[in-house]
């Protein structure tokens, strides 16, 4: 009895359900197309929103130190990740990983874990999403003609006039207001409970979680397409950023670089940095969401570290420039806003105003790709315990003509769009945030543990100096976990203690391996 809740999948087995193509996944993505996905998982709420607060509250400009804090702890976690998925080329991901190494009790218990990443995580960038649509809506509807076309034949003629005032004018204010009841989440976080706020619903968060849905029951290759569009709009859109707002950086503005601490642990200094870092982590979730789609591409052993540490490095330079730029525009203790790097760009003058709405474009094509990417994994990581006997058999249904997962789509979809509709964003995130470290500690852990019991088992790629880079990798993660407050662990406790359950009355029993 006890045996068996230890009992491993064995390595031979999940590569042989790997290699079988009756499993109705079709094979169609390549390492571009990952490599995009994990752009399109990881830039989002992350660099849009937390950034400037994380720099306002805690790091001042010293915030760039703190992503590349957090970028090498992440790294040690996607050469771990990249280990695993080009060996275990399965959709279940963290889950399959730890099948093969820790047993089938630590296997669910990560499987479950990573609903608290992929499906929460959705959720969470859905509700960022609304604010931003919300904000866009009410103050951005129009553009202003920038600086360098208002002698150009594409600026308005000056003769054109509405209501008296100027053409450009009035698209420059033009907006709707978006009402208050139906954007907001019901229940707000009090010290001891909640609260109901009187909204009704997030309405937009709702939405888009439909949405991206949607998309996802019809194909995975048509949702890798429409991300390849929204990643190359969010990266352009940083790219402007980064090239216009450099003229208007000022030095003094990074001057001290890292703000003395106030006296009090995390506010400033160099305990200040180790917050932000903390706290940017969320910034960085979504590169490992690529290992879920490992049946579904055509090369797994090759293109899967490629997808994973291509997308982490991509998106570690680029965060490190945005977050000098932004903290080199403006000071950063004006930052603590929803949408610094908007107000980056006002304060930028009128040399960067017309950049407002393009930075919120981007904002909003930037989460989109987040929430479609992480509904993506979801389903997957749940198609394989279910295929495991963990979850009814149902479930694990493939359309016969899109070939997707489309009953756990359809599910996870569903979860996701009412937790959107009714939490709010800082409880969601800090629980996302706990999920993937925990996750990311198995599978730094699974990789020692599949070189010491398997040592002679084929490695497409091999973790470098892998002793130490999985015990800093566990160890960086653990370490961010102890910073998170009690509140979190607890719900992290909670949600454990219904999965278990479940695992107990359930899973259990119809595993197929007993
Ligand atoms: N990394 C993702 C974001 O920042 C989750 O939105």
């Amino acid at each position: 009895m006890l045996f068996s809740l230890f009992a491993r999948k064995s390595l031979a087995a999940i590569q042989a359900q790997a290699e079988d193509s009756s499993h109705g996944l079709q094979r169609s993505l390549t390492g571009m197309n990952l490599l995009l996905l994990g752009i399109g998982g990881i830039i989002g709420a992350g660099i849009f929103v937390l950034t400037g607060q994380a720099a306002a509250q805690y790091a001042g400009p010293g915030i760039a130190i703190s992503f590349v804090i957090s970028g090498v702890a992440c790294a040690f976690a996607a050469l771990c990740y990249a280990e695993m998925a080009s060996m275990i080329p399965i959709s279940g991901s963290a889950y399959t990983y730890a099948y093969a190494t820790m047993g089938q009790l630590i296997a669910w218990i990560i499987g479950w874990d990573l609903v608290l990443e992929y499906l929460f995580g959705a959720s969470t960038v859905a509700v960022g999403w609304s604010g931003y649509v919300a904000s866009f809506m009410e103050k951005n509807l129009g553009f202003a003609v920038p600086p360098f076309l208002a002698q150009s034949p594409l600026a308005p003629p000056s003769t054109w006039h509405i209501g008296g005032a100027h053409v450009a004018s009035v698209l420059a204010s033009a907006g709707i207001d978006v009402p208050a009841a139906l954007s907001h989440v019901q229940l707000t976080q009090l010290h001891f409970g909640w609260q109901k706020t009187g909204a009704i619903l997030n309405l937009p968060a709702v939405l888009i979680v439909a949405l991206c849905t949607w998309l996802l029951y019809l194909g995975v290759r048509e949702s890798a397409r429409l991300n390849n569009i929204v990643v190359a709009i969010k990266l352009t859109v940083l790219g402007l950023f980064l090239v216009f707002g450099a003229s208007q950086i000022m030095p003094e503005n990074w001057m001290p670089f890292i703000p003395e601490n106030t006296g009090q642990v995390g506010h400033y200094g160099w305990s200040g940095i180790l917050r932000g870092a903390g706290v940017i982590f969320f910034a960085y979730i979504g590169f490992d969401s690529v290992s879920a789609l490992a049946q579904e591409t055509k090369n797994p052993q090759k293109d899967m570290p490629f997808g994973i540490i291509g997308s982490l490095l991509v998106c570690t330079v680029l965060y490190i420039a945005v977050s000098l730029v932004l903290t080199g525009i403006v000071k950063y203790d004006r930052l603590n806003v929803p949408e610094p790097i908007a107000v980056a760009v006002d304060a930028g003058g009128a040399a960067l105003t017309w950049l407002s709405p393009f930075i919120k474009v981007g904002a909003i094509a930037g989460l989109s790709s987040v929430v479609l990417v992480l509904l993506m994994a979801q389903p997957r990581i749940l198609l394989s315990m279910s295929r495991d006997g963990l979850l009814p058999a149902g479930m694990a249904k493939i359309h016969p003509r899109y070939k997707t997962p489309h009953v756990m789509t359809v599910y996870t979809g569903i979860l996701s769009a009412a937790i959107a509709g009714l939490f709010p964003i800082s409880v969601l995130g800090e629980l996302v945030s706990i999920g993937t470290l925990l996750a990311f500690v198995i599978v730094c852990i699974g990789v020692l543990v599949l070189r010491i019991v398997e040592p002679q088992a084929h490695r497409p790629f091999r973790t470098p100096c892998v002793a130490a880079v999985s015990i800093l990798g566990a160890l960086s993660a653990l370490s961010q976990m102890a910073f998170l407050p009690l509140d979190t662990w607890l719900r992290l406790i909670a949600w454990m203690g219904l999965g278990l359950a479940i695992y107990f009355f359930y899973g259990r029993r119809n595993a197929s391996i007993q």
